[in-house]
């Protein structure tokens, strides 16, 4: 009788003390902190580790896709009529980009690298083969048309030279050429009387196994939010720049006592070299990819949006006062002087008159945006897809009858959509950390759980113990009478 009171009071003792520790646990936080600086730990570039493989050669495939839009009504066109445009594609190409010659520097707190990319066509994920034909702006010949056009004589000149060679606005290539580069013969005329010209025009010219240039980053050793972010690129220093995805940064500020590597909060900052410049991404919504949770990023309207409701976008008003309007940028300067206009694909988010301009046009949130979805915790990218559009910009030039009484648009040549998808390995990693988060996360609670349920049986043992007694004290006259 004495063992079995001693066992209930100490399992209502220890019921309280269980208590007491489970809650000044979950209010103490030691838990979350635990999780966090284990990731922390993790998150650094260097020799061995996990997230340093995984830089130095991304394990998820990256797909660059392209779309091109195919002229159908050329000769309307140059009479004045909008163009209707057909999109084909897309035209897969796997891309790989290495980190080389990597070396670490300053006590491991920086290291070197050039990103050097390679793209290898991938027939099967493809509509048709790289020499399958598209008919649009003939981009040489604007630009040439766009560079001479105050200069009557060479624009006499370069306008008969291309009478006689037949070229036109419009032109038919091989989504090879367009892409990689073809020789283009009114560029190569131009060469006698500028010997520096580059006769050979493509979109991507000379982007197959090349790099842009050496980048120094932060391997993350000294702040784990710094973890793999653009120190310099190119010797040029370059706040807010990172790069793991298409150089992709978060800039953390926080001072929460838990909070995961990537909050709602944040701001993801991208550098894309097509645009020349750095672009950000904002929380969208929360998203499960392949069963793990993350946060959705996406571009917000603004970061192309219009000068009076974005003043940050004036620099692509060019020549200077030269504004385009929302959806659209210039980005000439950056690319030697040929008018092309970046965008979102079909003119998402931007100005309606872009879209009213081409039949074809079909505009499209799901389909045309860019987005980059994270898993809080680790700040691993889980899917991500980079989706631009290129037009050029074309219009009537007096001086080359070439132009014929085209109307001034944003022609749409391609977009592009260059996406990743978490491979199934590190999947499986992820998983194991999510679940193991969620274990360790939960012990306070568990134990608060224990606690109350062991207070339960505690009290059922109490009250239990006391009924016999009673019983048996009202039992007791009956059986001695
Ligand atoms: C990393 O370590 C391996 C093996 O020790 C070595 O071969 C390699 O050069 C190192 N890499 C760098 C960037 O230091
Ligand atoms: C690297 O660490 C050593 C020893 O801790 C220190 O003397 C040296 O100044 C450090 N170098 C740099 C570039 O931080
Ligand atoms: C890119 O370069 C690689 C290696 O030099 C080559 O195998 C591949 O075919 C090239 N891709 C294109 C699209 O030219
Ligand atoms: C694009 O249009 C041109 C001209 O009509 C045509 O010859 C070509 O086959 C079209 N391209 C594709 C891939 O359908
Ligand atoms: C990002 O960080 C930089 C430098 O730390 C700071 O100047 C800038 O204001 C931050 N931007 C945002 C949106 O927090
Ligand atoms: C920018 O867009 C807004 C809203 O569409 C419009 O009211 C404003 O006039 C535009 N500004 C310029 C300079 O085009
Ligand atoms: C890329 O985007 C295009 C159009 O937005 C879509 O059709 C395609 O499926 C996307 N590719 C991948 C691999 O997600």
């Amino acid at each position: 009788m004495l063992l079995k009171s001693c066992c209930i009071y100490s399992i209502g003792v220890f019921s309280i003390l269980t208590l007491i520790v489970g809650i000044s646990l979950v209010l103490s936080n030691v838990f979350p902190h635990f999780v966090q600086s284990m990731v922390k730990k993790e998150v650094v570039l260097k020799n061995g580790t996990e997230a340093f493989e995984a830089w130095e050669n991304p394990p998820a495939p990256i797909y660059m896709q392209f779309y091109f839009f195919n002229l159908t009504n050329p000769l309307e066109v140059l009479d004045g009529e909008r163009p209707a445009v057909v999109e084909i594609g897309p035209y897969t190409y796997r891309e790989y980009r290495p980190m080389e010659h990597v070396n670490f520097q300053d006590n491991g707190t920086k290291v070197t690298a050039v990103n050097t990319k390679t793209y290898i066509f991938e027939r099967n994920m493809s509509r048709g083969p790289e020499s399958d034909l598209i008919r649009t702006v003939n981009i040489p010949a604007m630009t040439v048309m766009e560079r001479f056009k105050n200069d009557s004589f060479m624009a006499n000149v370069i306008s008969s030279y291309m009478r006689g060679t037949n070229e036109n606005l419009f032109t038919t290539r091989t989504v090879g050429e367009l892409l990689w580069g073809y020789e283009d013969g009114l560029l190569k005329a131009l060469r006698n009387f500028q010997p520096d010209l580059d006769d050979v025009f493509g979109l991507f010219y000379k982007n197959n196994a090349s790099n842009d240039g050496e980048y120094v980053f932060f391997t993350g050793q000294q702040n784990y939010k710094d973890f793999a972010k653009v120190d310099t690129w190119n010797g040029e220093s370059s706040l807010n720049w990172w790069t793991s995805d298409e150089c992709n940064m978060i800039n953390g500020t926080n001072g929460a006592s838990f909070h995961p590597v990537i909050t709602k909060n944040e701001t993801l900052y991208m550098f894309s070299s097509d645009l020349c410049r750095s672009l950000y991404a904002m929380y969208e919504d929360d998203v499960t990819v392949k069963g793990i949770p993350g946060y959705r990023f996406s571009l917000p309207s603004n970061v192309f949006a219009n000068i009076t409701l974005n003043p940050a976008n004036a620099g692509f008003c060019v020549p200077s006062g030269n504004c385009m309007g929302s959806g659209v940028l210039n980005v000439s300067p950056c690319k030697q002087g040929a008018p092309i206009i970046m965008s979102s694909p079909h003119f998402y988010q931007a100005d309606e008159k872009f879209v009213q301009d081409v039949f074809g046009m079909r505009p499209n949130k799901e389909q045309h945006q860019t987005t980059i979805d994270i898993n809080p915790l680790t700040g691993i990218i889980l899917q991500a897809a980079k989706r631009l559009q290129v037009n050029v910009y074309v219009e009537k030039i007096p001086t080359f009858s070439q132009t014929g009484t085209v109307r001034t648009m944003v022609f749409p040549v391609v977009y592009l959509n260059e996406s990743v998808i978490i491979d199934e390995t590190s999947v499986l990693k992820l998983q194991m950390i999510v679940a193991k988060q969620n274990v360790v996360v939960n012990i306070p609670f568990m134990l608060i759980g224990l606690g109350i349920i062991l207070g339960g049986v505690f009290m059922f043992l109490m009250c239990r113990q006391k009924v016999p007694e009673s019983t048996a004290a009202e039992r007791q006259p009956l059986l001695s009478s």
